[in-house]
């Protein structure tokens, strides 16, 4: 049971009826960690009663090799290539290292649009493309490429990424980019999970700003508090970030370090120690850059 997210259910829900119908349709999820992607994803699969899912997550590890998350993802499906004509099936080969040569990009993505649509004839498909952010480049191409073009197929196609990734940025797709949950409905979930004042629940709505993941994992370590917030971390809820953080420039990420390790609020003494550690005010351009 999710708490809130009424609107993104409805749209999901509508997305999955469009299927159903024979009308196509796709959405892009963005938001930070923890904020509730995936919930989301998990249930538009709940709700794809009777439809065929596809279903691929990004993994760093396999972000250089192009065409890895395409193949996760169109896997299931891969046997209904030989439905397509010879250049389509001979471009899905060449990604996926099955013969012939590399094909062009434009190629690949009308493949994958054709093989979606094959895979579809038989009953309505839901794709779901979670952690956007860690596909290979050539991958999330494709599959936007196709997902553009989608129209009467009866094929749905979910998206999730961090707020940050470049990856699904202006896709011309409908997008909802999630924030917290409203206060309301965040207070409903602490109430069910913790057992904590009503101070205490304010406070933490408060501070974490409605994040679902923040607010399940952090009563934990509320109650063993003493005193006012800033809260220590809970291991999850830190790598949730700490992807986020890893990524900036080191010069930035020791500017950020100092921020947190500082407890004076004084701009001249966290530059002074910043420059300490080669660091200057510009170094925080790419963590502004990203709303932080
Ligand atoms: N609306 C909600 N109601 C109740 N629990 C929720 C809600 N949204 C998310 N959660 C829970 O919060 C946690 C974090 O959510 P989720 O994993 O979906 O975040 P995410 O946006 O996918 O994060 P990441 O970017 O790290 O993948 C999960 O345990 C999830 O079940
Ligand atoms: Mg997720």
């Amino acid at each position: 049971m999710l708490s809130g997210r009424a609107v993104e259910q409805d749209a999901i829900d509508a997305l999955l009826a469009s299927a159903r119908s024979g009308v196509s349709g796709a959405l892009v999820l963005r938001g930070e960690p923890g904020i509730g992607k995936t919930a989301l994803l998990d249930y538009a699969r709940e709700k794809a009663d009777g439809m065929q899912v596809l279903r691929c997550v990004g993994a760093e590890s396999e972000a250089a090799l192009p065409y890895a998350g395409l193949h996760l993802v169109l896997r299931p499906v891969l046997g209904q290539t030989t439905k397509l004509p010879p250049a389509q099936r001979a471009a899905l080969d060449g990604a996926f290292g099955l013969g012939g040569v590399p094909t062009d990009p434009f190629a690949i993505g009308a493949a994958v649009l054709a093989l979606l649509a094959e895979a579809a004839e038989t009953g309505p498909l839901l794709c779901l493309v979670d952690d956007a952010q860690w596909l290979d480049r050539s991958s999330v191409a494709a599959m936007l490429f196709a997902a553009r073009r989608l129209d009467r197929e009866g094929v749905a196609v979910l998206f999730a990424a961090r707020e940050y990734a470049e990856v699904l940025v202006s896709t011309g797709l409908p997008e909802r980019r999630l924030a917290g949950l409203a206060e309301p409905d965040a207070l409903l979930l602490l109430k069910a999970h913790a057992d904590l004042t009503d101070d205490q629940r304010r406070q933490l709505v408060a501070e974490t700003h409605g994040n679902p993941l923040a607010l399940l994992e952090l009563p934990a370590v509320v109650s063993t508090t003493a005193g006012p917030l800033p809260l220590p971390l809970t291991s999850r809820v830190q790598d949730a970030f700490h992807h986020q953080v890893r990524a900036l420039p080191p010069a930035c990420q020791a500017l950020l370090l100092v921020a947190a390790a500082d407890d004076t609020g004084d701009l001249l003494v966290l530059l002074a120690a910043a420059a300490d550690l080669g660091a200057s005010s510009t170094d925080l351009q790419p963590a502004e850059a990203r709303g932080w």
